[in-house]
């Protein structure tokens, strides 16, 4: 029987492309993948559960999540025709991706950026053109994007961009919505941390999609949950392609409590953001560090060392942080996510340990 991998069965372009995947490390001190370092209350989890038992399991969710939908609608101002909802952001990126890209289309995608947008772009046989960030100060090239913006089906932007942590400025945005030939994505997984949201242009532009998570500010990565705003005619064309009952019960459930329910996370939000911007003073302090100025719940670092010397420097000491010196224009760089005061400041003395350290200083 001939090897299904290795003949034509599976596409080229997708035998060409690494998964996406993380290795696994375990960590007393877990600030690798920009999750909330605060759980929600347990007594909020445990009301997730109980309304969870009163209903049947053996029953599929309904087809239209209509109760989530509209808490998100009250809860953005966005109306519930708008609104698609996701097991992830990662699964509406992909749907979004899905409906508009092809053999002959195009994605214009800054760099580097979440790495998922390209591989998806790859998967589904379409170009990619990738702009790329300021090689100095890792600022957006928006002049580059506008270009491509002209030529693309599909541009999207992370702002704050993972892994850099800046942002896309807003008129930047105007101009592109106002330029680009197809979709603008806009992913705002980090937008809590940054104070800015691009929700006010949709009404504007037909354009323009949001994507949000509820993997990050909104404590709930396990539950795998996220949103998507736009147009109600882009909504209904996104929709096509999404899978049935693509959210669980549980996760329906929990997201509509935890939105409800939504200043209860106003404390750990204001405290990530307080860590973030100290943790950022105390990397400027370091002359043999370069931190980037962040409005995520990240930063991202250089140093003179090479990264995974560094990672496995920290990591000797229990700090689990990011190697992202793979990504273009990153070499040397980690990423760190902000964790509780105690968590930061085991980072920053591990670190100043593994500068200090001659052993691994080359
Ligand atoms: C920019 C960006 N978008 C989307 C995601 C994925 O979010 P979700 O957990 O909702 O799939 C991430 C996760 O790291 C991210 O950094």
């Amino acid at each position: 029987m001939p090897n299904p991998s290795r003949s034509d069965v599976i596409k080229p372009e997708v035998r060409g492309l690494s998964a996406y995947t993380l290795q696994h490390f375990d960590a007393g001190v877990k600030l690798d993948q920009n999750e909330n370092p605060y759980e929600l209350p347990t007594d909020l989890k445990r009301e997730v559960a109980e309304r969870v038992l009163r209903r049947p399991w053996a029953r599929y969710p309904e087809f239209v999540p209509a109760a989530i939908i509209q808490t998100l609608a009250k809860f953005t101002g966005w109306p519930g025709e708008g609104i698609l909802v996701g097991n992830g952001s990662n699964e509406l990126i992909q749907a979004s991706l899905t409906v508009t890209l092809g053999p002959g289309r195009k994605l214009a995608v800054p760099q580097p950026t979440f790495t998922l947008y390209k591989l998806m772009a790859r998967a589904l046989q379409a170009e990619v053109d990738e702009i790329l960030l300021d090689a100095e100060r890792l600022t957006f090239d928006v002049d580059k994007l506008l270009e491509a913006s002209r030529t693309s089906e599909v541009v999207v932007v992370s702002t704050p961009n993972n892994p850099t942590g800046n942002l896309f400025d807003r008129d930047a945005l105007v101009a592109l919505l106002k330029n680009a030939k197809g979709l603008v994505l806009v992913d705002e997984a980090y937008h809590e941390f940054s104070g800015q949201t691009a929700f006010s242009l949709l009404p504007e532009h037909r354009n323009l999609v949001v994507l949000r998570t509820f993997s990050k500010a909104m404590a709930m990565a396990g539950l795998r949950f996220g949103y998507m705003m736009a147009h109600p005619e882009i909504a209904r064309e996104v929709y096509k392609w999404k899978l049935p009952y693509n959210v669980n019960i549980f996760t329906l459930t929990a997201a509509e409590l935890v939105t409800e329910r939504r200043s209860l996370l106003n404390q750990a939000i204001a405290d990530i953001i307080r860590e973030r911007d100290r943790v950022f003073d105390e990397l400027q302090k370091r002359a043999s560090v370069r931190a980037f100025p962040s409005k995520a719940n990240f930063i991202l670092m250089k140093t003179a060392r090479p990264a995974h010397r560094l990672f496995d420097a920290l990591y000797s000491q229990g700090v689990l942080v990011r190697d992202v010196s793979s990504y273009p224009l990153l070499d040397r760089c980690l990423r760190v996510s902000i964790g509780t005061p105690e968590e930061n400041d085991r980072f920053l003395v591990a670190l100043d340990q593994a500068l200090e350290n001659k052993n691994g200083s080359t």
